[in-house]
């Protein structure tokens, strides 16, 4: 263990896992546990957040869980809350829950474009609204919102209300970043491509129904590596975003990709 974050208490969100493997998330919480940081591992899913919690504290880290829905502003409050009660700060906020839908405007129901959008975004506002307050109050503190080069390209398929939601979390990024650049507070954006998580083997099979595998390989061939990354790339990403070495870095877009974006035209 080495100790970038040594004494900071970190929140993560998203840290379980939907499948078995590694998510950015759960990655990402065990890295900054390793690192030093006590963290506080927030998901929808107890299970998954435990198994997290399990991990940390099989490695010597501490780590708390909350389960609860962080589009939802009273769950936001209470884990806010319970990282005040049980660590007494709030150094670093990492945005991690994404859902991903597939098709446009016409295929997506309102329904599932609201549950996205305050799934995707809504729920960095709040979470940010929450923390923000307790960072000022410390005069330090440090924001990594995982969004996607989605936010940027179209990625090959339909998928309006994500890629408008990460190109919002951009945005709100730049705000924050901004408006509190002179109060100690840094916020940054890491920008994964084609990772092979959990989250995109759940996504293929529901979203194209065909082969896994088939897709899997396509998806390698189309990096510019020849392969996709995985969590351990974003990780790393926002672990350096998080940590001190990135202390005159606020506003970023962190492209984690392989070279993917710059071949998109
Ligand atoms: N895998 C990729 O190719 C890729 C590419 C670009 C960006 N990303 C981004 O990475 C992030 C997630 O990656 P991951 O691999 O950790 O995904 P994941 O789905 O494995 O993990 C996300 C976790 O979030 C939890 N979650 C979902 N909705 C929640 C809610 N409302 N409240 C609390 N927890 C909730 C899930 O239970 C899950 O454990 C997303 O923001 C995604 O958009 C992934």
């Amino acid at each position: 263990m080495s100790a970038r974050l040594r004494d900071r208490v970190a929140i993560v969100t998203g840290a379980g896992s939907i499948g078995p493997g590694w998510g950015n998330g759960k990655a990402a919480a065990v890295l900054y546990a390793r690192e030093g940081a006590r963290v506080l591992a927030v998901d929808i899913n107890p299970a998954a957040v435990e198994q997290t919690r399990a991990l940390i504290a099989g490695e010597g880290g501490t780590c708390e869980t909350f389960a609860g829905d962080v589009s939802r502003s009273s769950d936001v409050a209470a884990l806010v809350a319970r990282c005040i009660e049980r660590f007494g700060r709030i150094d670093l906020l990492h945005n991690n829950v994404g859902i991903v839908e597939v098709g446009g405007p016409v295929e997506i129901s309102e329904e599932n474009w609201d549950r996205l959008i305050d799934v995707n975004l809504k729920s960095v506002y709040l979470t940010c609204k929450h923390c923000i307050p307790h960072m000022l109050a410390q005069g330090r503190g440090a924001i990594v919102n995982i969004s996607s080069i989605a936010s940027l390209r179209f990625t090959g398929y339909p998928s309006a209300s994500y890629n408008a939601s990460k190109g919002a979390i951009n945005q709100l990024t730049q705000n924050i970043a901004i408006q509190y650049a002179g109060r100690g507070i840094r916020a940054n954006c890491v920008l994964p491509g084609l990772m092979d998580t959990p989250q995109i083997r759940a996504y293929l099979t529901k979203g194209y129904g065909g082969d896994v595998e088939e897709m899997i390989a396509k998806r390698n061939a189309s990096c510019p590596m020849k392969r996709m990354g995985d969590a351990w790339d974003v990780a790393h990403a926002a672990l350096f975003l998080a940590s001190d070495e990135a202390k005159y870095i606020t506003g970023a877009e962190l492209v984690v990709d392989g070279g993917m974006s710059c071949k998109m035209s």
